[in-house]
C-alpha cells in the first residue's frame, strides 16, 4: 500500500516539475535576449582566455547593486549550454567562464551572428502577439500578430522601420550563414544558369553571394517595394520591387529560400504557379530552388524535432504560414503543376528541394 502511494507521489511530482518547466520556458529566451545585451558573449571573447566571475563583474556595465545577481545569470546560461564552467578553486568568484560553439555564433563580430535573429524574433512587436494565442483561436483574425497589432505582419513591416529594419537584419544574418554552406555544398545547383530571381530575396545576402560567385549569371532581387527601397545593386544583379502573388520576373531558376513558409498551402500554389510560368516564359525549362524545413526530415533527436515545431507555430502566430512534412511538399508542388522534384538535406534543419516543370 506504501509503496502505491509513493509510486503515486512521485508521478504528481514528475508531473508537477513538468509543468513548472513549460511555464518557465520562457526564461531561457529571456536570459538568452539579456546576456547579448549586456554584450557578455563579446566581453569574455575579447578577454581571449576563460574569464573569471570577477572579471566579468567587473568588466559589465552595469549598476554595482546588480553585479552579485551575474553568476546566477550565468549559472543557468551553463546550463543551457551557452557556457562552459571551468573551476580549479573553491573561491566562486575564480570560477571562469569560456565561449561555447552556440554562444560563438552570438558574437557581433562573428561573420554568421544570429544575434539580428535574436533581437527580431525576441521583440515585443512579435512576441506580444503570444499573448492573443487563444484570442485569435475563438475571433476570425487572420494571426494572432494581427489580433495583438490590427495589421498584418508585412503590412506592420511596411509601416514601421524599426520592424523593417529588424526583420531584414534578421533574414540578412540567417542568409549569411546559409550562403556560407550552400556555396561550400552545393555550388552545382546554381551552375550553367544565365539568370535568376531570388523571390522575397530580402536584402540580397544571398543574391550578392551567388551573384559573384558566377559572374555570368544575371541575380535579380525581387521582394516588397519597401524592403528594396534605396538598395543598391551590384554589376549583374539588380533590385526590383513588386508582389509576387501577382508577378514574378523571367528566369532560368527561381530561388524561394523561407517564402513557402511564410503562406498557407493555397497561397503556396499560387506562388509556384507564378514561379512556373516565369521559368517557362524565357521558353527553356527551368527549376524552382526552394530552401526550407521538411518536418522529419531524418531528424529525430528531441532538439530538432522541437525546433522545427517551434518554427511551425511562430509561422501560425506570424504570418499564417506552416512547415511542412515531404507528403505536404509533394501535394503542393504537384497542385502547382510541377512534375519532380528532389529533397537534399544539407543544411541542418533545413533543406534544398529543386523543383522542375517536367
Ligand atoms: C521570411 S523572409 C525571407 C527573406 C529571404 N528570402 C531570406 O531567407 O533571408 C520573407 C520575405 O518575403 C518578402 N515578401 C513578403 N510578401 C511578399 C510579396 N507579396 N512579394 C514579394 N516579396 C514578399 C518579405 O518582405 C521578406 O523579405
Amino acid at each position: 500500500m506504501e509503496s502505491h502511494d509513493e509510486e503515486h507521489a512521485a508521478k504528481l511530482l514528475r508531473a508537477q516539475k513538468h509543468v513548472w518547466n513549460h511555464i518557465f520556458s520562457f526564461i531561457t529566451s529571456m536570459s538568452l535576449k539579456c546576456i547579448v545585451e549586456l554584450g557578455i558573449p563579446d566581453i569574455i571573447h575579447n578577454y581571449a582566455q576563460p574569464m573569471s566571475l570577477s572579471n566579468l563583474m567587473a568588466s559589465l556595465p552595469i549598476h554595482s547593486s546588480k553585479t552579485h545577481s551575474i553568476h546566477r545569470l550565468m549559472r543557468i546560461m551553463v546550463h543551457s549550454g551557452f557556457f562552459s564552467q571551468h573551476s580549479d578553486t573553491h573561491n566562486d568568484l575564480e570560477v571562469k567562464f569560456a565561449l561555447t560553439d552556440a554562444s560563438l555564433l552570438l558574437l557581433k563580430s562573428h561573420p554568421m551572428s544570429v544575434t539580428p535573429f535574436l533581437h527580431s524574433m525576441l521583440d515585443p512587436i512579435l512576441t506580444n502577439p503570444w499573448n492573443q494565442f487563444s484570442n485569435w483561436f475563438r475571433n476570425d483574425d487572420l494571426t494572432p500578430f494581427q489580433t495583438a497589432h490590427g495589421k498584418s505582419f508585412w503590412e506592420y513591416a511596411g509601416s514601421d522601420l524599426k520592424m523593417n529594419n529588424l526583420f531584414n537584419d534578421a533574414m540578412a544574418c540567417d542568409s549569411e550563414l546559409v550562403t556560407s554552406l550552400l556555396m561550400e555544398k552545393f555550388k552545382g545547383a546554381f551552375m550553367g544558369l544565365e539568370t535568376l530571381v531570388d523571390v522575397g530575396g530580402g536584402t540580397g545576402t544571398i543574391g550578392k553571394a551567388i551573384a559573384k560567385s558566377f559572374l555570368q549569371l544575371e541575380c535579380i532581387v525581387f521582394d516588397l517595394p519597401h524592403v528594396v527601397a534605396g538598395l543598391q545593386g551590384i554589376e549583374n544583379l539588380k533590385y526590383v520591387g513588386g508582389d509576387m502573388l501577382e508577378t514574378i520576373p523571367p528566369a532560368d531558376a527561381i530561388l524561394l529560400k523561407w517564402i513557402l513558409h511564410d503562406w498557407s498551402d493555397e497561397k503556396c500554389v499560387n506562388i509556384l504557379k507564378k514561379c512556373k510560368e516565369a521559368i517557362s516564359r524565357k521558353g527553356k525549362d527551368g527549376k524552382v530552388i526552394i530552401i526550407e524545413m521538411v518536418v522529419d526530415n531524418e531528424k529525430k533527436d528531441f532538439e530538432s524535432i522541437e525546433t522545427q515545431l517551434f518554427f511551425d507555430m511562430e509561422m501560425m502566430v506570424l504570418v499564417k504560414g506552416k512547415k511542412r512534412n515531404e507528403k505536404e511538399w509533394s501535394t503542393l508542388i504537384s497542385s502547382a503543376g510541377f512534375s519532380n522534384y528532389k529533397i537534399t538535406p544539407v543544411l541542418g534543419l533545413r533543406s534544398l528541394i529543386e523543383t522542375y516543370p517536367q
